[in-house]
């Protein structure tokens, strides 16, 4: 069959106007018109009765999250057809919860634990009996002792008390049932973010958020809040979403998106940036301190001795951080699902080239289409656009 190529208009958002703090919600009428099409490939499972109610999805300044590309995104997806979808770099699960509010019956996958237990605590802990009462009272337990975090990170990322309670709350944790414990977590690991200065590990930077001198970034009073009341504006957050979750989300146990089966009819991949002139911070470089909450008996084990801001060795992680592979990994992940429709977010600009990516496409699938959106960079005048391949068998 010949192939055909559809390069969407490209439309610009004013997406640094837009107030991060605003939840995308998705209309019920995105789910109606997916579900009038419906044929005998579209999802068979009974709609639950929530299903297509607004789902905010929680806020979060993950790096590369795609939470503010919603709009785009479900207009895209909106077009195609099938039952089972694939996140297969699920990030913070934005994309994920998307699919299943389209109506898809999604599994959600990343390479790092904190990122698989921030998804099950959002997508399977619906049901867990936890109030923010039961939240408040598990936070009042918690005492401060000097533990793993107080012994080893000492001046770098959170003050001696913080960490000090960052070990009591992790000793509490021991006692608490699996699900409430994922969602405890996930909390954690947000109160963690806010109270980072760039919401990132990838400095040791404490001194900035203790030091005085008037900051033109970031927020001294979110800095200064305790963990316990962001865990608590956290859990409030969650279970908003909740009561409007769509579709199921299952939870893969979290592994390299290469080492997933083939199966789905859909596989969306959102794989790591790389910058065509510079190296990239790994996201392991950026989220260590939560990945070894998330992995805290073996955190230990998992340290880079050598390295001064004790990030967790490299080396004990799959993540892709090989530039000069990446074309080489997407087109061994569109090999293996050779039969599903896939798609890929990137941007232009950076390394692969847009042309290299829709080469690759162009190669594999009977029909693409690009689509771009155009967004701006704080200080520059260059134009860059988020793109979005979507290819068909
Ligand atoms: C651009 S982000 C995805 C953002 C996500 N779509 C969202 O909206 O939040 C890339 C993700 O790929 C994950 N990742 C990196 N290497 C991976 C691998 N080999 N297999 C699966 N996930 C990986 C990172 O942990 C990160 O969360």
């Amino acid at each position: 069959m010949p192939m055909q190529t559809e390069l969407a208009e490209p439309w610009e958002a004013e997406d640094l106007a837009l107030d991060d703090e605003v939840s995308s919600i998705i209309p019920a009428s995105s789910v109606l018109s997916r579900r009038s099409r419906d044929d005998a490939r579209l999802p068979s499972r009974e709609a639950p009765t929530t299903f297509g109610q607004p789902s905010p999805f929680p806020t979060t300044r993950y790096y590369g999250s795609k939470r503010r590309q919603m709009d785009w995104l479900r207009e895209e997806f909106g077009r195609l057809e099938g039952c089972t979808a694939l996140d297969a770099f699920g990030g913070t699960g934005a994309v994920s919860h998307l699919l299943s509010q389209l109506g898809w019956d999604v599994t959600y996958n990343d390479v790092f634990q904190f990122n698989t237990i921030s998804a099950r605590a959002l997508f399977s802990s619906a049901t867990v009996q936890l109030s923010a009462a039961g939240v408040a009272s598990i936070l009042r337990a918690v005492r401060p002792r000097p533990g793993f975090i107080a012994a080893n990170f000492a001046g770098l990322y959170f003050t001696d008390e913080e960490n000090a309670w960052l070990d009591g709350f992790m000793a509490t944790l021991a006692h608490v049932e699996p699900a409430c414990k994922d969602l405890l977590l996930h909390c954690l690991f947000q109160a963690c973010l806010k109270k980072r200065p760039y919401n990132l590990f990838h400095r040791a930077n404490l001194k900035l958020r203790q030091s005085r001198v008037a900051v033109q970034f970031g927020n001294r009073t979110t800095w200064e809040k305790s963990f316990a009341e962001h865990i608590l504006s956290t859990f409030e957050e969650v279970r908003r979403m909740q009561r409007g979750l769509g579709g199921k989300v299952k939870v893969s146990p979290g592994q390299s998106a290469e080492a997933i089966p083939p199966g789905y009819d859909f596989v969306y991949v959102d794989p790591p940036y790389f910058k065509r002139a510079r190296a990239a911070d790994s996201y392991l470089s950026r989220y260590h301190f939560l990945e070894g909450l998330a992995r805290y008996e073996e955190w230990p084990r998992l340290l880079d001795d050598a390295d001064r801001l004790r990030r967790i060795d490299a080396s004990t992680v799959s993540e892709w951080t090989d530039k000069a592979a990446l074309t080489r990994n997407i087109a061994a992940l569109i090999q293996t699902h050779r039969q599903a429709k896939f798609a890929l977010s990137y941007v232009s600009g950076e390394h692969p080239s847009e042309a290299e990516l829709f080469a690759l496409f162009r190669d594999s699938f009977s029909r693409v289409r690009l689509s771009r959106r155009a967004y701006g960079r704080a200080l520059s005048k260059q134009k860059f656009f988020e793109l979005l391949l979507i290819g068909e068998p």
